[in-house]
Parts: structure tokens; C-alpha cells; sequence
């Protein structure tokens, strides 16, 4: 399930540095495929913070996540400009593939700085625009380089 769904940009939740017992947020979570490694990952005295907005992407994950038998994985319906995580809380953020969908990107890099402790790491992939676009592409919020 998790792997069918995935729409992430890379394999970001293989190559973070992820500590044993750290905690992790999967920040735009998606069908949950990096949430479900980082949880392997981590072991069982850490625990993955996974967070979506979209309904369908949760419903995906929740299955996800019981194929995969994860118990250290909690799921919160939330957008990423609000996180309902407190401060300092989170050890490594894995943020793969939400930044280029999301106009307002400066509130979630706040709410990163807000919810990551001091020493922590955010390791985030994204599509990279390298060269200007045609001058014929609009930028519309249907276009992720927009
Ligand atoms: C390109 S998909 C990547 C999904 C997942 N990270 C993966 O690797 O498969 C982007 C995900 O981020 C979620 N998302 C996008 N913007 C968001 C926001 N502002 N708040 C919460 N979730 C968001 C979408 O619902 C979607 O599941």
C-alpha cells in the first residue's frame, strides 16, 4: 500500500541520519511510506510524528501502517503551516515533497524552526527548477515551480 501510493521525490527516509529512539516528523506524510522506514529506523523507544491535510493520503497510511505492523507511529490530521506538536519536540523532520506544492512555504519552515529542538536536522527533497521555463508557462498554483 505505502509503496504503490508513494509520491515523494527521494528516498529521503533512507538517506537522512536518523538516531535510534529519535523522534521523527514526516512532515506531508503522505500514504506514509518514509514514516513507516523512519520507524524501523528509530526503534521501538522512538516514535514517528506523521502529518497530512488530505483525508485520502491518512486512510492510505493507516492501512499502511498496520501492514507494516509499526507500532511507534502516530498520524495527525493537520496542515503543515499548523502543527499540532509542541515546541522542541521533534529530533529529525523529513520533508519529502511538499514544499513546491505549497505557495505559504515560509509558515511551515517556521513551524519546522518552532517544533525541531536545538541540534536537530530537517532533511527535505524537493524538485528543483535549474534553468527559467518557457516564458509560455503561467505560473498557476497547478504549477509546482510556480
Ligand atoms: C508529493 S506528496 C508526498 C507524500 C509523501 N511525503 C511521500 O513521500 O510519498 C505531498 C504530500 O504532502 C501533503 N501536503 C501538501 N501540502 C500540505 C500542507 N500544507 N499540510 C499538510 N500536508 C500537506 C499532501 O497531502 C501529500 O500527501
Amino acid at each position: 500500500m505505502a509503496v504503490d501510493a508513494f509520491a515523494g521525490v527521494s528516498n529521503l527516509s533512507l538517506l537522512a541520519e536518523i538516531p535510534s529512539r529519535a523522534t521523527v516528523l514526516d512532515l506531508g506524510s503522505g500514504a506514509g511510506l518514509d514514516s513507516i522506514i523512519a520507524a524501523g529506523r528509530v526503534g521501538p523507544q522512538g516514535q514517528v510524528l506523521a502529518v497530512d491535510f488530505s483525508s485520502a493520503m491518512l486512510s492510505s497510511m493507516e492501512q499502511a501502517v498496520l501492514e507494516s505492523g509499526a507500532t511507534n507511529i502516530k498520524i495527525f490530521h493537520s496542515d503543515a503551516e499548523s502543527l499540532p506538536l509542541e515546541d522542541l519536540s521533534v529530533d529529525v523532520a523529513l520533508v519529502n515533497g511538499i514544499f513546491n506544492l505549497n505557495s505559504e512555504r515560509s509558515k511551515i519552515f517556521t513551524e519546522l524552526a518552532r517544533v525541531v529542538k536545538p541540534g536537530g536536522c530537517v532533511f527535505a527533497a524537493e524538485l528543483v527548477l535549474r534553468e527559467a521555463g518557457s516564458e509560455k508557462v503561467e505560473p498557476t498554483p497547478e504549477n509546482w515551480f510556480a
